[in-house]
């Protein structure tokens, strides 16, 4: 029996109404739009989804292949072995003393931010342009959120006397918030100095906020030399990070949150949904990553790689797209660009682009490049920016490339030209066709 049309418009009027008319989340949306253009063979560039182009370490995906008959459930806050090398590793690379309790390991990142934000019932407040998860997140659970926006001419960064100006205006010193804070930071490809966190630690401190500090990117600072704000203040800041980004494994969807004691009931509301929900992060995952935050020298050595790789080729794209008039920052961490286009707004507005969904609309249309426009970061959708993600290159044949050059000199000016060529002919692309005459 067939089920009338009425019934079924019918049924989605009992959709929970912070889910109604929500679509997939913007970065998985632009891939599957490549894929169906792809499938139609058009060549794309593919610069819209976030995702590390390096493969997970050799070291890393031999100790999976030995964990698989890994098969009991684990613990709700994480394998132990796991939590104590989470610790450690952010002892190593922060300079922090964490305590193993203080990790939960979920799965992914994201989910763990959706976890605290359902956990903790308060403001969550996000300088923007920002991820493009932390405010559906809010709204799906309905959480009030409050948008700090940030310009080009600060590159990109919260000051502390923004924050200031934002709590004082509330007029309620104390109420209950989670600051978002990301850096190195997607999409704009800067991060924060040590004194700019330390200013932002004594805001946060004066104004009892909880700083949920995601710095997924944090080993991707391309000199090495990433700052944690917990070093400013320890006792009020969740450090949220994963295995995604820097070890090159979004797909195994591992994610860590380390909590200061004096915020163990968040951790502990958390574990109890968790406990609820998705129970365990798988246990072959969980028992492979021990050998990632272990970051044997092998391990060291892919990442400053990496890292060489990725700073040479963000300065070269930004170099590119500065050249064709647009406004953009160097990158010093990550592989995100913030590509501001309104220095050609009049050219483009005489071509029928006058926001950024139809500008990147258009940019895919008539150049197979993949970019994500400026209102999926909490941007107003005139905005004339968008996001690049510099990724689109074989990140294993660049590796293999890149360890025939010794560390501590830099890459050949034609190693980006040879060995990420995609990235810089998309760029290119995006460079003509922007200041292409009508
Ligand atoms: C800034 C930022 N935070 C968090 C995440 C979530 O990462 P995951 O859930 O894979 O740990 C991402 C992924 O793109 C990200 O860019």
């Amino acid at each position: 029996m067939s089920i009338p049309q009425s019934m079924n418009a019918d049924r989605s009027v009992s959709l929970n109404l912070n889910v109604r008319g929500m679509g997939l989340s913007a970065t998985l949306d632009i891939n599957e739009r490549c894929r169906q253009l792809q499938q139609q063979n058009h060549t794309v560039y593919k610069l819209g989804l976030g995702q590390s182009p390096f493969p997970v370490p050799a070291p890393v995906v031999e100790a999976l292949r030995v964990a698989a008959p890994e098969k009991d459930y684990l613990p709700v806050l994480g394998l132990p072995a796991l939590r104590e090398a989470v610790a450690e590793f952010h002892c190593r690379q922060d300079q922090i003393p964490f305590h193993p309790d203080g990790v939960i390991i979920g799965p992914g990142s994201k989910e763990l931010m959706f976890l605290v934000q359902l956990a903790y019932y308060g403001q969550i407040i996000v300088p923007s342009p920002c991820w493009v998860s932390y405010l559906p997140q809010a709204r799906v659970i309905g959480r009030t959120d409050k948008i700090i926006p940030k310009s080009f001419g600060n590159g990109w960064r919260l000051t502390a006397e923004q924050l200031t100006e934002s709590f004082e205006r509330d007029n309620d010193d104390y109420r209950p918030r989670l600051l978002v804070l990301n850096y190195p930071n997607n999409p704009s490809g800067q991060t924060h100095t040590a004194d700019e966190l330390k200013e932002i630690a004594e805001v946060a401190r004066r104004f009892r906020a909880i700083v949920l500090s995601d710095e997924i990117y944090g080993p991707l600072h391309h000199q090495g030399q990433h700052v944690s704000i917990a070093r400013f203040y320890p006792e009020g800041t969740i450090v949220s990070s994963g295995l995604s980004k820097w070890c090159g494994a979004g797909g195994w969807r591992l994610g860590t949150f380390y909590f200061p004691p004096d915020l163990y009931w968040l951790r502990d509301a958390m574990a109890a949904v968790a406990s609820e929900t998705y129970t365990s992060v798988s246990a072959p995952i969980q028992h492979a990553a021990v050998h990632a935050f272990h970051t044997d020298v092998r391990i060291e050595r892919y990442l400053w790689h990496a890292r060489r790789i990725l700073a040479a080729l963000g300065s070269q794209c930004a170099k590119i797209l500065i050249q064709a008039g647009l406004r953009v920052h160097r990158p010093v961490g990550a592989f995100y660009l913030y590509v501001d286009f309104s220095p050609l707004r009049r050219q483009l507005a005489s071509r029928g682009i006058t926001d950024g969904r139809r500008l990147t609309t258009r940019l895919l249309e008539e150049t197979g490049v993949a970019i994500l426009p400026a209102v999926c970061f909490a941007r107003p959708p005139e905005e004339l920016a968008a996001r690049l993600a510099y990724v689109d290159f074989d990140g294993a044949q660049a590796l293999a490339a890149s360890e025939n050059i010794p560390l501590h000199e830099p890459l050949p000016s034609d190693f980006t030209q040879h060995r990420c060529e995609r990235v810089l002919v998309g760029v290119q692309r995006v460079a003509e066709w922007v200041t292409a005459r009508n």
